[in-house]
């Protein structure tokens, strides 16, 4: 039986690729980030700005979305792959699953290496400094909603948000490098980056497939209820990084905290969240997650399936 990772040698960006360079002449007229995607531009604190704050704030909204990435695929998505790898999953896998786990590492590695390697380029010529965001907190958080949620599995709940993060991250990716607004260099990287998960989506779906076998019956159970709450936990955007970004671009601490509760409160980019995490929806219906009784009514509670069909 092949699998996704077999071709790892001759495929991935790791093995192949190219360093990806930012040239700033080629580059005017282009924006560093979909501006459809960075939704408190068009709030009215910020329209107002004069248009180099709000390139700026551009700029660092592309910095958020590589530092993030390089943030969680060495503090979340490698805390899994190394699970796996090292064969203390729990879960009983052949060796070309555990092989496959240790490329998913190197390709994790060398995403962030990349990502870093970006903002750093832009931030040396655009001059808008690369902050010194830690994410300590949005790690943090994964890391109590693992906790929480699956208190006596905690490995199990760890690996559950792997799932989760590598089947949905291909949806954010595929994003942006169509888009011809977006300077080359970004589009490039993000392209690059879509390849290689376009492999792990294929490897993860499969280790859940396996995973969801191996568990017995009241823990499937504990797990479709729990998967919901996670999945959601992944797709929550740091705001403490745009509140950051907005007092750099001058606005006071009372406008920038309105900005962010507009633009990301309630059940702002509920619809988004719905479209990108649908791929992870289908592996969960194909493993047979909504066969569990109540798991249907716990997805469409948080908002992730209308309540009928996932
Ligand atoms: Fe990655
Ligand atoms: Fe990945």
């Amino acid at each position: 039986m092949t699998g996704p990772m077999d071709r790892w040698h001759d495929l991935a960006g790791v093995r192949t690729g190219v360093r990806r360079v930012f040239h700033e002449e080629a580059e005017a007229g282009r924006v560093f980030f979909p501006e459809r995607l960075v939704p408190y531009l068009s709030h009215e604190a910020v329209r107002e700005l004069p248009d180099e704050r709000r390139q700026e704030l551009t700029v660092r909204h592309l910095y958020q979305f590589l530092l993030s990435t390089a943030h969680l695929e060495t503090r979340v998505v490698n805390r899994g792959a190394e699970l796996i790898a090292n064969g203390r999953s729990g879960i009983e896998l052949p060796p070309a699953s555990r092989l496959a786990a240790f490329k998913v590492y190197c390709d994790e590695g060398y995403h962030a290496l990349y990502s870093l390697d970006l903002a750093d380029q832009i931030g040396a010529v655009t001059r808008v400094a690369v902050p010194g965001w830690d994410y300590g907190g949005f790690v943090g958080q994964l890391a109590d909603a693992a906790a929480m949620t699956l208190p006596d599995h905690p490995r199990l709940a760890v690996l559950l948000q792997v799932v989760v993060f590598e089947t949905l991250i291909t949806a954010v990716l595929h994003e942006i490098p169509n888009d011809d607004t977006v300077v080359g260099a970004v589009r490039e990287t993000v392209r690059d980056h879509a390849l290689d998960e376009g492999r792990h989506h294929r490897y993860f779906t499969g280790f859940f497939h396996e995973l969801w076998r191996q568990l017995d019956e009241p823990i499937r159970a504990r797990v479709a209820f729990a998967l919901p709450a996670l999945i959601r936990g992944c797709l929550l955007w740091d705001v403490e990084p745009v509140r950051s970004s907005l007092r750099l671009a001058g606005l006071d601490d009372s406008t920038a905290t309105a900005v962010v509760r507009d633009c990301y409160g309630g059940d702002a980019g509920d619809e988004r969240i719905r479209a990108i995490c649908r791929a992870s929806l289908r592996m969960c219906e194909s493993a047979g997650v909504f066969a569990v009784p109540g798991a249907v009514e716990q997805f469409a509670a948080h908002g992730l399936i209308d309540g009928s069909a996932p």
